[in-house]
């Protein structure tokens, strides 16, 4: 069966040539439609006119079934900071196998996996794991409800929480929504602390504050320091609890993520990717009074159960915990966070020079192990000004577009986010900044030989 596409490799010739070089790729790809639904299973890895099928990844790299070679920045959807298949992580893994890996009871390892993180996120007093970022924001909301009473949540449009109910519409809703759920979601406009000032001071039935503190996406849309510290005034001030999702700032923004870089404590944090270093892992740390919402009580002698129920059949399963705890430590104690930061920059640097050699207003920009591409006229000062508007820098660039300079860019050597972006990991040399340069100067002088751009 032929996948529909919007633009077909016809009529591109980025597309055309990314077709010939990946034979496997487009005959997996075939099969895979009549089974999972466009034939992927994440929204992020469709591609048009087809992803490619990876058969394995070392260090920055990986290669595809066609034998393909590939600087990654897809960093397993940023959980891999440390690179494909760090030696610490294999042999903490490799090691873990035999002893089980799910004993359905407590273990050491989960103790210390905690440990570390107590150790390392400020607002850590007590930790509950779930396997999935989703989850864990999911738990968040719950908790901080139990705790304060109350039903609403205040979120920022376009930053990204998960899948679950409360967090994956934009204002007014979405399909399989319930209405109600949607009454309870106050949207504001990414970095509007006055409007949150504003709904705190009028209303009474706050819940949480959640946000994502380098702003939606990673910085895709930037929110600076300042944003987080007048959030912090507010939520105190009125007694609600404030949540930082660091799933992907989390041990990456620094040791201590983007609370401890920005010195601004939350009341509640979410983290995962880094944390199981690459495996399924995730959790809910915070402040031990909120999070004893899901402890057991006592009363009159008898046991009952936590106010707030969590289960999860998976939860610091021991494989995951081995890779999670060699991973904080290469994290704590190895320069990993500054090297893939120092990458990270030249990246941006060379990427900027290449748009400014095909003669393109665009721009790279980033302030961590990251890079966002904004596809109009700016420069990241200009970004980083607050001087293009949120919708701008999010919604103005055609899904058609991304999907080439994916395909272009592939064609060339290199996997990209569809954001348009990537991850940064401390794997990553100075020769996969050339090539990731020269990739994209040849991937603009298709786009521009066709007309695209
Ligand atoms: C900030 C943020 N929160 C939550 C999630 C959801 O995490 P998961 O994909 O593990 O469910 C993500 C995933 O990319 C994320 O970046």
């Amino acid at each position: 069966m032929a996948p529909q596409t919007a633009v077909s490799p016809a009529e591109s010739k980025i597309l055309h040539c990314y077709v010939q070089k990946t034979p496997g790729s487009r005959a997996l790809h075939a099969r895979a439609i009549t089974l999972l639904n466009n034939g992927v299973t994440h929204v992020g890895r469709y591609l048009e006119p087809h992803p490619v099928y990876i058969e394995r990844a070392a260090g920055s790299r990986k290669w595809d079934v066609d034998g393909n070679e590939y600087v990654d920045y897809f960093g397993g959807h940023g959980a891999l900071i440390l690179g494909h298949n760090h030696p610490a992580v294999v042999e903490a893994v490799t090691a873990q196998l035999p002893h089980g890996v799910h004993y359905g009871a407590s273990h050491a390892l989960e103790i210390e996996w905690a440990d570390l993180i107590h150790e390392l996120i400020p607002s850590a007093e007590r930790v509950r794991f779930t396997n999935t970022g989703t989850e864990a924001t999911h738990l968040a909301l719950r908790v901080a409800r139990a705790f304060t009473g109350r039903n609403k949540i205040i979120r920022f449009a376009g930053h990204f929480h998960g899948w679950h109910d409360h967090v994956c519409f934009p204002p007014g809703g979405a399909a399989g929504i319930i209405p109600g759920i949607v009454e309870d979601t106050l949207i504001v406009e990414p970095n509007d602390t006055a409007s949150v000032d504003e709904l705190l001071a009028t209303r009474n039935d706050i819940a949480a504050i959640i946000i994502e503190p380098t702003g939606a996406t990673f910085g895709h849309i930037p929110t600076g320091g300042d944003v987080l510290h007048r959030l912090r005034a507010t939520a105190t001030r009125h007694a609600v609890p404030l949540i930082f999702d660091e799933v992907i700032t989390g041990f990456r923004c620094s040791p201590g993520g983007a609370q401890q870089f920005y010195g601004v404590t939350p009341d509640l944090t979410t983290l995962a990717k880094i944390i199981a270093g690459g495996y399924s892992g995730a959790a809910l740390a915070g402040r031990a009074d909120i999070l004893s919402v899901l402890d057991y009580r006592h009363e009159n002698g008898r046991i009952e159960p936590p106010p707030v129920l969590h289960q999860g059949t998976y939860n610091a399963g021991p494989v995951s915990a081995a890779a999670g705890i060699a991973t904080l430590r290469q994290i704590r104690d190895h320069d990993v966070i500054e090297r893939a930061n120092r990458t990270a920059a030249a990246i941006r640097e060379e990427m900027n020079a290449t748009i400014r050699r095909r003669g393109l207003g665009w721009c790279v920009y980033g302030l961590f192990s990251d890079f966002h591409i904004y596809c109009g006229d700016a420069s990241p000062e200009d970004i980083y000004a607050g001087k293009v508007p949120s919708c701008q820098l999010k919604g103005s660039i055609r899904p058609e577009l991304v999907h080439k300079i994916r395909a272009g860019l592939l064609l060339h050597g290199v996997d990209i986010m569809g954001w348009p972006g990537g991850i940064v990991s401390a794997a990553h040399t100075e020769e996969d900044v050339r090539r990731t340069a020269a990739a994209l100067e040849a991937t603009l002088e298709m786009l521009q030989a066709e007309g695209a751009v």
